[in-house]
C-alpha cells in the first residue's frame, strides 16, 4: 500500500477543499494517505512517503504563495529527483500560468510528475470535487 502525503497551502479554502477531495480519492484508490497544512510539514518528513501531492493556489503574479509555500517548496526541491509527485491548486484571475511554471520547475528538479497539474477555477463545485477525487484515485495506483 502506497503511503502518500498531501501537503497544501490555502488562503480562502479553495485549495484546501481540493486537498480534502484528493485525500478521499487516494484512500478510495487504496493508498494510506495523510493531509498536511504546509505549516505542519517539513523537508525531513519527505522520506516517510512513497508519493507526495503538493497543493498551492496561484498567488502573487502567477507565483506560489510567497510566505509559507514557496520557502517550503524551495526546501524540498533538491529532494524531488525520481519521486512521484502530483501538483494541484485553485486559481481565479488568469489562465493558469502559475501551474505551467510550477510543472516546469518540478520536472526540472527531476521529479516523476504525475499527469499534469490539476487546476480548478475558484472553489471546486461538485464537478470539480469529483475531478479532484478521481485525480487522487489515479495517483494512488
Ligand atoms: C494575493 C493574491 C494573488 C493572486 N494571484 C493570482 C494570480 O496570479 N493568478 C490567478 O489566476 N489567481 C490569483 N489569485 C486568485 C487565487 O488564486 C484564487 O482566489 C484561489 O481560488 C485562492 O485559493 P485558496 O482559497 O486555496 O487560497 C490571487 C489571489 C490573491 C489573494
Amino acid at each position: 500500500m502506497a503511503k502518500i502525503a498531501v501537503v497544501f497551502w490555502s488562503g480562502t479554502g479553495n485549495t484546501e477543499k481540493m486537498a480534502e477531495c484528493i485525500l478521499e480519492g487516494l484512500k478510495a484508490g487504496g493508498a494510506e494517505a495523510e493531509l498536511f497544512n504546509v505549516a505542519d510539514f517539513s523537508a525531513d518528513k519527505m522520506g516517510d512517503y512513497d508519493k507526495i501531492a503538493f497543493g498551492c493556489p496561484a498567488m502573487g503574479a502567477e507565483e506560489l504563495e510567497p510566505d509559507e509555500f514557496e520557502p517550503f517548496f524551495a526546501s524540498v526541491e533538491g529532494d524531488l529527483m525520481g519521486r512521484p509527485v502530483a501538483l494541484f491548486g485553485s486559481y481565479e484571475w488568469a489562465d493558469g500560468e502559475w501551474m505551467d511554471l510550477w510543472v516546469e520547475r518540478t520536472k526540472a528538479a527531476g521529479a516523476d510528475l504525475f499527469e499534469t497539474g490539476l487546476m480548478i477555477y475558484d472553489h471546486p463545485d461538485e464537478e470539480g470535487q469529483a475531478k479532484c477525487k478521481a485525480f487522487g484515485e489515479r495517483f494512488a495506483k
